[in-house]
C-alpha cells in the first residue's frame, strides 16, 4: 500500500509518500518572516508552492500517480488558513485519483512515524516545537497528554525571545549556539504546575534580565530553564506509566544541549533515548502520509463531508485502534 501525506498546520508545507517499508519521499517548502507566522501570508505560502512540492515528492520517490493508495493530510491542530488549503488540495487529489482521503491528527503522527523508523515500542513522547509542547504516551486506546504547556509551545517562545535579540524566524539553532556560549546561571522563574508546564514568566523575566547582563548568559539561562522543566516532566511520566522508552521528536528536538539532558535523564533510569532523524522531527509530509496508512490499513474511511479541518483538535480525543 502506498500513501501520500500533506502536512500544513503552521509554516511548513510538506508532501510525503510513504509504503509498509518506509519512506519514499519527503519534501518540504517553508514560509519564513520576520515577525513569526502571519496565519494568512502562511496559506498564501503553502496555496502557491504546494504544486511545486508535490511534483517533487513524486519526483523523488519514484511513484506514478495511479500508484497512489490512499491519500491523508493534517486536519488539526493548526492555524485555520493553513488547515484549509491542505485540507482543500487533499479533497481534490483523492476526487481526481479516485482513492480515499483521510484527515489525521498530526500530533499523533509525529508519535507514529517515530515509532515507525526509531524503533520505539511503547514511549513516552517528549513533542516539542514551535505550537505544540506535549508529554504524551499511550494508555487505554489514547494518547494521553501527561503534561503540556498553559500557555506557549517551548519553540515559539525561543522564536519571540529571538525576535528581542533581532534574529530572523525560525531561530532555534541560533539560539542554541548562543546558549552554548552562557557561563553564568541567572535565576529565572520554574513555572511547573502538577505536570503542566508555563513558559511566558520565563520569557518575560529573560527579555528583563537581557538590560543588565550579557546576552549569552541570558540564553543559556532561559534554555537551561525550559529544557529543565520539560524533561523534568517527562520523567514524571515515565516513572508513573512505567515506560522505559522516550521519543523526542518535534522541530526543537534538534536541540543539541535538549538531547544531552533527554539522554542523561534516560541513562540515569536505565530507559532508551530514540530521535528520529531531523526531517522527520520538523512538521514533514511523509509523518502524515504514514499515519494515513496506519489508519487506512486499520479500517478508517472518511467522507469527503468529514473532512472539516478541527483547528484545535487535542492528541487524546483520537481513538488509537492501531495499537
Ligand atoms: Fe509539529
Amino acid at each position: 500500500m502506498i500513501s501520500l501525506g500533506i502536512e500544513g498546520t503552521a509554516h511548513t508545507l510538506g508532501v510525503g509518500i510513504v509504503s509498509e517499508e518506509g519512506v519514499l519521499s519527503n519534501v518540504t517548502d517553508s514560509y519564513c518572516s520576520d515577525g513569526g507566522i502571519h496565519p494568512r501570508e502562511a496559506a498564501d505560502h503553502h496555496a502557491n508552492v504546494i504544486g511545486s512540492v508535490m511534483e517533487k515528492s513524486f519526483l523523488e520517490s519514484g511513484i506514478k500517480k495511479g500508484d497512489i493508495d490512499v491519500i491523508s493530510f493534517s486536519m488539526g491542530p493548526g492555524l485555520g488558513p493553513c488547515l484549509r488549503i491542505v485540507a482543500s488540495a487533499a479533497r481534490s487529489l483523492s476526487i481526481n485519483l479516485n482513492v480515499p482521503v483521510i484527515g489525521v491528527n498530526h500530533c499523533v503522527a509525529h508519535v507514529e512515524i517515530g515509532r515507525f523508523t526509531t524503533g520505539a515500542k511503547d514511549p513516552v513522547t517528549l513533542y516539542v516545537s514551535g505550537g505544540n509542547t506535549q508529554i504524551l504516551a499511550y494508555a487505554e486506546g489514547k494518547y494521553r497528554v501527561f503534561g503540556e504547556t498553559l500557555d506557549v509551545g517551548i519553540g515559539n517562545m525561543q522564536d519571540t525571545f529571538g525576535r528581542e535579540l533581532g534574529i530572523g524566524f525560525p531561530c532555534g539553532k541560533q539560539i542554541d549556539e548562543l546558549a552554548s556560549k552562557g557561563k553564568n546561571y541567572l535565576q529565572l522563574p520554574y513555572t511547573i504546575k502538577g505536570m503542566d508546564f508555563s513558559f511566558s514568566g520565563l520569557l518575560t523575566e529573560s527579555i528583563r534580565k537581557l538590560k543588565t547582563n550579557p546576552q549569552e548568559d541570558v540564553v543559556f539561562s532561559l534554555m537551561e530553564t525550559a529544557y529543565s522543566l520539560v524533561v523534568e516532566a517527562s520523567e514524571r511520566a515515565m516513572s508513573h506509566t512505567e515506560k522505559n522508552e522516550l521519543l523526542l521528536t518535534g522541530g526543537v528536538a534538534s536541540s543539541r544541549r535538549l538531547k544531552e539532558m533527554c539522554n542523561t535523564m534516560c541513562e540515569e533510569r536505565g530507559a532508551s533515548l530514540f530521535v528520529p532523524q531531523p526531517s522527520l522531527c520538523r512538521d514533514n509530509g511523509a509523518m502524515i502520509a504514514y499515519q494515513g496508512l496506519l489508519e487506512h490499513k486499520n479500517g478508517k474511511r472518511m467522507n469527503i463531508e468529514d473532512t472539516i479541518v478541527k483547528q484545535k483538535w487535542r492528541t487524546d480525543e483520537v481513538d488509537v485502534n492501531w495499537i
